[in-house]
């Protein structure tokens, strides 16, 4: 009788202690497009680390950098139908179904990170971020980058005029090809992935990107000219799904996975405005490119030509986020 009583026992033991400690690992499967050395890169692998430590390995995730598990497009339909359960693309990739996150494509619409983040950080900022929710989505932060510079093989560029027939390659959005015409240029959609070929065989002549993606998937190396025009932002939006989501709270693991997205992008901020420094000095300190500074005189005039654009998308946008946008100082 003792004995079957013992034996009751540990069973019960095994049960509660062994079974759970083995239960199966929530798996996030987190895919982006950039290298592993920029602020992206760096904040997703922080955020494995902070997940997987705090939740002592009840969560796993899996970083796929360089789109080597899906690229542009592909991320964000793999996101609505759960294959992957994080992504952070940039905003022009969301524009075939949350056409209003072209917002942050405008050229000069901030003139600074800080005005950048007081927007994001605001009710206006808070909105956008729910409104990929209609797609079974959940908009959890905004990720930072930076703002972009041009480059081209055909010709300095110190005022716009001198843009005219040159070749860019742009993201799909309909701002960025509105931006390119303004100026006399010619837009071409292609993937991130596809860009330092397309410059090194001539499919376009240049392209505009911030200083991390611009280094660290050495551009320098099959580019000529290089304006410092910051004439706009490239960020981001972390996203997740509502499969994923409900998951995590039936698991009581929404909290923490929560809090930890909130430390990571605290990190990131701090990083992109590092790395933004240090890959512009190593661009300078590899030499072989031809920089030009725009002087504030002609930022005038690229502000005043490129924000032409904007009545273009008073609808498509939203007027009131563009004004609220412009108003947040
Ligand atoms: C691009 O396509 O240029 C960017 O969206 C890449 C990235 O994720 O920074």
């Amino acid at each position: 009788m003792k004995l079957l009583r013992n034996m009751m026992f540990l069973m019960v033991a095994f049960s509660l202690l062994v079974v759970p400690a083995m239960a199966k690992p929530i798996k996030v499967k987190f895919s982006h497009v950039v290298a592993v050395e920029t602020p992206k890169g760096k904040a997703a692998e922080y955020l494995k680390k902070l997940l997987e430590e705090r939740t002592n390995g009840k969560i796993k995730m899996e970083v796929y950098p360089n789109a080597s598990l899906y690229g542009d497009r592909e991320a964000v339909e793999a996101l609505k139908m759960n294959a992957i359960q994080l992504a952070c693309p940039s905003f022009s990739k969301f524009t075939g179904f949350v056409p209003q996150l072209q917002l942050f494509d405008l050229p000069f619409l901030f003139d600074s990170t800080e005005h950048l983040h007081k927007f994001m950080d605001s009710e206006w900022g808070k909105k956008i971020l729910k409104l990929v929710g209609s797609k079974g989505l959940v908009g959890l932060a905004y990720w930072d980058n930076g703002f972009k510079v041009l480059s081209n093989n055909i010709r300095p560029i110190i005022l716009p005029k001198d843009a005219k027939g040159i070749k860019f390659r742009i993201m799909s959005s309909k701002v960025l090809e509105e931006q390119f015409k303004v100026i006399g240029a010619i837009p071409h959609v292609l993937p991130f992935s596809e860009v330092y070929s397309a410059l090194q065989q001539g499919v376009v002549d240049g392209a505009e990107n911030p200083w991390s993606n611009f280094y660290t998937k050495k551009f320098y190396e099959v580019q000529k000219y290089l304006t410092v025009s910051y004439h706009g932002y490239l960020g981001y939006m972390l996203v997740t799904n509502k499969i994923f989501m409900k998951k995590l709270k039936k698991a009581g693991l929404d909290k923490v996975f929560l809090d930890s997205v909130k430390e990571a992008t605290e990190y990131e901020r701090k990083l992109a405005k590092e790395l933004d420094e240090y890959y512009y000095n190593k661009v300078k300190e590899y030499g072989k490119i031809q920089i030009h500074v725009t002087t504030p005189e002609e930022r005038k005039i690229w502000k005043k030509t490129m924000m032409q654009i904007y009545p273009k998308f008073y609808d498509v946008i939203g007027k009131e986020f563009i004004d609220a946008a412009l108003n947040t100082k």
